[in-house]
């Protein structure tokens, strides 16, 4: 099945190819550097909150404000920040449509915005508000954004040339467990994951000539999996071992990073977009 909007979508394709030509997507494209580096700004402003928000929620930063307090300190700049980045999206989007309409980051990407959506204003939001606790309808909609993310993961790594972005997505993982994890577990992680850089590169520098991609494709495709394995499991630990908090639990935390990387996976498939 095709994964591109122009070939599950096909009946809006004349609407799509006229959009650059009327307002506001014809007055936009002279300026379509000015409007993404808007983009870029609302960007790093609900990046920033959800970050601050969400590493509370894992138990790490800000640790004297209690969670619901840090939400009520970056909710302004996290709803200004979505609100610029759909404004100036659409904007950008309507003066550069065909590309948008025939690229699977583009897909990847809106399913990332649905489910990051769904897991900032559904469960997020609410978890701070109530310190970290977790009722049935936060469940529930935290089980549908990590759906609907698993989805979005799903077409960007099925989309060739496109799905080395995941490894943004990774590195990002594996910093944030950095900076949460403590003690001998960080010690431990961060050993393993020098290592497995090392033999990454040896492998795929020595071992393998840099020209062969038939096999470096899938060596990395591989490492991929390994470090994904090392990170989640680094996690893991951190999670069960810091126990049940005063602020929430394991789902309370498993809900905060997925709400980080799921704008991450965002961000990155849409960087992506330019390299189909
Ligand atoms: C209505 C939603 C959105 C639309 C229609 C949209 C549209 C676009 C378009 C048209 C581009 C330029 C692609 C290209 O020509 O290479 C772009 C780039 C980008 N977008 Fe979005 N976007 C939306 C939401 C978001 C969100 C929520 C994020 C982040 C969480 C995001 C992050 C990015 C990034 C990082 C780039 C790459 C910028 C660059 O390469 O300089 N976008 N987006």
């Amino acid at each position: 099945m095709s994964l591109v909007p122009q070939d599950f979508l096909p009946a809006i394709g004349p609407w799509v190819s006229t959009l650059d030509d009327v307002w506001p997507g014809a007055a936009v494209k002279p300026y379509f550097a000015h409007w993404e580096v808007g983009h870029l700004v609302a960007m790093l402003m609900l990046g920033g909150a959800s970050i601050l928000l969400n590493l509370r929620l894992i138990g790490f930063g800000l640790s004297d404000q209690t969670p619901s307090e840090v939400r009520r300190d970056v909710a302004p700049w996290l709803h200004a920040g979505v609100f610029g980045i759909l404004f100036t999206g659409l904007l950008i989007g309507a003066s550069n449509p065909d590309r948008l309409y025939t690229s699977e980051a583009f897909t990847a990407k809106m399913l990332g915005l649905a489910a990051a959506l769904i897991l900032t204003y559904g469960v997020s939001l609410p978890l701070a508000r109530a310190d970290g606790r977790a009722g049935s309808v936060t469940r529930l909609l935290g089980l549908m954004g990590l759906v609907i993310w698993a989805l979005s993961l799903y077409v960007f790594a099925s989309a060739k040339l496109v799905n080395p972005g995941l490894w943004h997505v990774l590195t990002a993982a594996a910093l944030i467990v950095l900076f949460v994890s403590r003690g001998l577990t960080r010690i431990v992680y961060l050993a393993g994951l020098i290592g497995l850089i090392l033999i990454q590169f040896v492998t795929t520098h020595i071992v393998i000539k840099p020209d062969d991609f038939t096999r470096l494709d899938p060596a990395n495709k591989a490492f991929f999996w390994v470090f994904l394995v090392w990170i989640l499991g680094a996690a893991a630990v951190q999670t069960l071992s810091a126990g049940r908090g005063e602020h929430g639990g394991a789902f309370t935390k498993a809900m905060a990073y997925a709400a980080i990387l799921v704008w991450i996976t965002t961000a990155a498939a849409g960087r992506w977009i330019a390299f189909a």
